[in-house]
């Protein structure tokens, strides 16, 4: 064992000075979802405003388990609850489901950037609208949609320089009973524009470009929202949707 010493530290230094020279390190390492703890060390219930946004689902912890390593959110049919507001319009509360955000916020600064990854299994019933997404702290945009699933057979992967200006990307989304593999790769284009390429299965589906995103913090959300953008009625069963193997790597220097 005594002989080992000198190599094992030589070993250690020479690993530890690799990330920092690749400026690459993990924000959210894979197995945040193995445990409550390690959940509550990177993620928060709801999303970052709190329980409610665009679609017929209020958000609540009831409805978000994980086991084995996988999230789980359910959306079940409610009544009773009180309508939701949102741009200045109410919209009825049907369902009860679930969001998670990230506690950090992910900045791409010069040079830099982030991957994000993971597995979903989403579901295309009409109705049911689950995404895993990036969206501005301050003001609107940047909105990155990573993967959104609108109720309609497809995936979607947009990416927003304002309302009316939007790169959406939908493909054929096959065998939603399966988990898929998503990553996103966010980097600084030139100082002022992100170049963002999405990747389902491992092979790349778009490359979009989000105007002036360098520099501005965002939020990352998973969540099952429900009709909204992905129409209506939504079903009367529990719809489940999934994701594991999550993580989120920087390449910001
Ligand atoms: C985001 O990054 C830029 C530099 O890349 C910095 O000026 C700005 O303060 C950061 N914003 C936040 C909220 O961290
Ligand atoms: C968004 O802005 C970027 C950078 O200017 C540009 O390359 C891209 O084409 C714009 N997207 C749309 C949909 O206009």
């Amino acid at each position: 064992m005594r002989s080992l010493k000198p190599l094992a530290v030589l070993l250690l230094g020479s690993l530890s000075a690799y990330p920092a020279a690749d400026a690459k390190h993990v924000m959210i390492p894979a197995t945040s979802f193995d445990s409550q703890s390690n959940f509550d060390a990177d993620w928060d219930y709801n999303y970052p405003w709190g329980t409610d946004h665009n679609g017929a689902a209020r958000m609540s912890k009831s409805q978000v388990s994980m086991s084995g390593g996988t999230l789980t959110i359910t959306a079940k049919k409610v009544s009773g609850e009180k309508p939701a507001t949102h741009g200045g319009k109410q919209i009825p509360i049907k369902y009860l489901s679930g969001a998670i955000s990230a506690k950090e916020h992910f900045n791409v600064s010069r040079g830099g950037g982030y991957d994000f990854s993971g597995e979903f299994r989403a579901t295309t019933t009409r109705g049911t609208w689950p995404a895993f997404w990036l969206t501005a702290v301050k003001g609107w945009p940047p909105e990155v949609d990573m993967a959104e699933w609108k109720g309609s057979g497809k995936i979607s992967f947009n990416t927003f320089n304002t309302s009316s200006q939007v790169k959406a990307k939908d493909v054929n989304y096959p065998s939603p009973g399966d988990f898929h593999s998503i990553r996103c790769e966010l980097r600084d284009q030139n100082g002022k524009d992100l170049a963002i390429k999405f990747f389902m299965d491992d092979k790349l589906i778009d490359t979009q470009y989000g105007r002036g995103f360098v520099g501005q913090p965002m939020y990352l959300i998973i969540n099952l929202q429900m009709e909204g953008s992905s129409g209506s009625p939504g079903p009367n069963e529990d719809t489940v949707y999934q994701a594991r193997k999550l993580e989120v790597w920087s390449y910001n220097p």
